[in-house]
Order: C-alpha cells, then structure tokens, then sequence
C-alpha cells in the first residue's frame, strides 16, 4: 500500500522535465583516519538542470563541501574514499572517467569557487596573471591575449577600473573583490555548471548581498547550472529555485524553495525554519535544534536525525526512511513526512505501527 502523494517525477515543476545537467546518485565518502573512519557523505543524491539553481543547505560538518569535492574529482586520496555512487554529468559518469578527462572537465565545464578567497588565490602572481592563466591552459591563448580577456572579465564582474588594477597582487584588493577575482576564475572559461561552496560567508553583510546579486546576474545571462552550498537559510530564499537540504551526509529533503518555507517536509527542515528569528514577530531569540549535531564516526542506526528528532517513534531506529516522494516536486526521507507537510501533530502522541508512505516506493534519487 501507498500513501504517497503527488505526481511523480515528469509532474516536476521548475526544470525537472528537462534533462539533468548533473545527476549525483547515492554518493558516498568515507576518510579512513588511523583510529577512526569518518563516514562524511552516506549515500547523497541530487540533479541539477541546465540554468537552475539548486542550493544544498545543511548545518556546519554536514558533508557538503566534500560532497562537492568529490564531484570536482578534488578529494585528496591519500584519506579520503568514495566508497560508491555515481556523479553524472552531460552524460558521463565522472568518477569513472581517466584522471586527464576528469581534469579536462574540470575548469571547462564544471568551475567552483570557495568561501576562503586569499588562500585559494596564489599571492606570487597579480591577478590578471591568475585569471588569464585559465585562457592559457585551456584554450591555448598567448599571454598577451590571455590577459586581455583577464581585464575583460574582471569588468564583468564589478572591479572597478579593472585595466589599472590588473597588475596588483590579491592581498591589495578587499574580500569581496578578491571572491570577485574567483568568480572572474570561475566564469574565465564559460562552464555548464558552477559549484559555490558557502561563497560570502567570510564576507560582511553588505558585501555578501553583492556577491549574491552579481553570481545570481551572471547565472541568468550565461545559463548556467548553479548549486549553491550554504548553511545559512536566509541565503537562499531569493537565489534558488529548489533546495536539497543535507544532514549527516545525507539529502533528507528536496523541494522547490517556496514550498520548503511555507511548508516544511522533514523535521530537520522544520528545526531549521523555527531557528530563524522572524521579523514579523515579537520573539527574536534564536531557537536552535536541540541535541548535538551527528557524530559522523558513530551514526546512529536508523534515521540518522532521530536523537534529536520530536517526531521520532520506535519505527525511526529501525530501516533508515528513504527519500522519496511526498508531494508534487517534493521530497522527504521520514517516515512521517505526510504529517509533518501538513503540521498533523497527531502522530507525536502515539507509537506509529505502521509506516506512512511505502518503503518499496522509495526514490533515493533527489
Ligand atoms: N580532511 C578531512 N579529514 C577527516 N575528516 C574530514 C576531512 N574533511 C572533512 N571531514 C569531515 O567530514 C565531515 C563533512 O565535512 P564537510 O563536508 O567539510 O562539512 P560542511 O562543508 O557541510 O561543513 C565532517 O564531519 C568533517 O569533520
Ligand atoms: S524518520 Fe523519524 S526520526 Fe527521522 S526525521 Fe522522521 S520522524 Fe524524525
Ligand atoms: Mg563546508
């Protein structure tokens, strides 16, 4: 039996009827350590259509930046280990591709910027140099020409007098104009899909609000797929079109952005909502989700959110739910998503023999 709501996936709103530009099916990453492993992605999975942006959210530790490493293909190996899955990307699977085709893809295809701007910045070489190193490698462009188009880019993204600054070093210029220079990085050789791995966080407020505005300008006018990393729910509400929302390793809900805030479908996802202070109301104390994050060296059987979960019932520690169809273009890995979409707090007071939705059903795929 069934319970499952909604249409299934060609019902989709907001791009799913298109092909995926990246697919990511239950990908997982372990680092083997000398004492202990930690499991830092467990079986994660998510798309990403042409022009959308798909912005996976989820508390410090979770596991996204090394679920975008590993779509990279820039995990050091000598700890950490992709124990399974498969990242599809304009039709091939990347993690089983040559390293020299990997690497092609990477930079042409598929860029990424991080949050720490100075350290992935070489402090030797002006910037200019840097960015034009990209038309160099790639396209095979000669130096002069290279930082032509270096000048060029960096007018694009919104460093002033771009032509006199060319010739500086990346300690000259602020945090916002250096995750600027990234960007310009980024961009240098007109990807399919850029990965922004909590790209303002190190920025202050009003630098942070630039940031977004020019990555979101960008994204439209060249097309590109966007997944934007973040921990910060306030972030994404005017950037993204669906959000994956990652605990323990894990995509625990996906959905559409209006539709998450308006009606969560995982507890998890209804912590983090209540955790914002709203404006419109008297209360502008925090509330945090009880209970300490994961410890992702010793997961909990089960639901990996089931300690600190309200919802939870003695069904949570049994089979972990799946992530599976809960609504029109919506997606929950609990087994009591139904209730939760709909704010039925009857389940909270009685033990649930049976589950809602049908395990056999479930659809890892995000
Ligand atoms: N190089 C590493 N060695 C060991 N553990 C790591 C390493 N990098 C990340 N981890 C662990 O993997 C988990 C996920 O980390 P990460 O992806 O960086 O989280 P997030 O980006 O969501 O904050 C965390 O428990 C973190 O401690
Ligand atoms: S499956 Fe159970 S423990 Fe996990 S989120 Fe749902 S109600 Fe909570
Ligand atoms: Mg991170």
């Amino acid at each position: 039996m069934t319970l499952e709501v909604g249409r299934p996936l060609q019902g989709a709103p907001l791009g799913h009827e298109r092909a995926s530009l990246l697919d990511v099916k239950d990908l997982s990453v372990e680092f083997r350590l000398r004492k202990k492993v930690v499991h830092a992605v467990n079986g994660f999975s998510c798309s990403v259509s042409p022009g959308e942006t798909l912005a996976i959210l989820g508390e410090s530790g979770s596991g996204k930046s090394v679920t975008a490493h590993a779509i990279m293909g820039t995990l050091n190996t000598t700890t950490a280990k992709v124990t399974g899955g498969e990242v599809w990307f304009e039709g091939r699977d990347l993690l089983r591709l040559p390293d020299r085709e990997r690497r092609r893809v990477r930079g042409r295809k598929i860029a990424i910027i991080f949050q720490d701007s100075l350290s992935a910045l070489n402090p030797l070489f002006t910037v200019a140099n840097q960015i034009g190193e990209m038309f160099r490698f790639h396209d095979g462009m000669n130096k002069r020409a290279a930082e032509r188009a270096a000048v060029d880019l960096m007018g694009r993204v919104g460093i002033p007098d771009a032509r006199r600054r060319a010739g500086a070093y990346p300690h000259e210029f602020s945090g916002g104009m250096r995750q600027r220079i990234m960007i310009a990085m980024a961009l240098a050789l007109d990807p399919a899909l850029l990965i922004a791995d909590e790209p303002t966080t190190a920025l202050d407020v009003t630098v942070q609000a630039q940031i977004m505005e020019l990555l979101k300008d960008l994204q439209r006018e060249m097309g590109m797929g966007l997944v934007l990393i973040t921990h910060d729910l306030g972030v994404v509400a005017d950037m993204a079109d669906r959000i994956v929302v990652m605990y323990a390793g894990k995509a625990v809900e996906v959905s559409p952005v209006h539709d998450l805030y308006s009606s969560p479908g995982h507890p998890y996802t209804a912590g983090l909502l209540q955790s914002i202070p709203r404006l419109d109301s008297a209360e502008d104390e925090l509330r945090p989700i009880g209970g300490a994050p994961p410890d992702m060296t010793r997961l909990a059987t089960g639901c990996s959110f089931q300690p600190r979960c309200r919802w939870a019932q003695n069904i949570c520690k049994g089979e972990p739910p799946p992530l599976r169809t809960v609504a029109d273009g919506r997606r929950s890995a609990c087994h009591f998503a139904e209730a939760v979409l709909h704010g039925d707090e009857a389940v909270l007071h009685g033990d649930q023999a049976v589950l809602v939705g049908d395990e056999a059903s479930g659809d890892e795929h995000a």
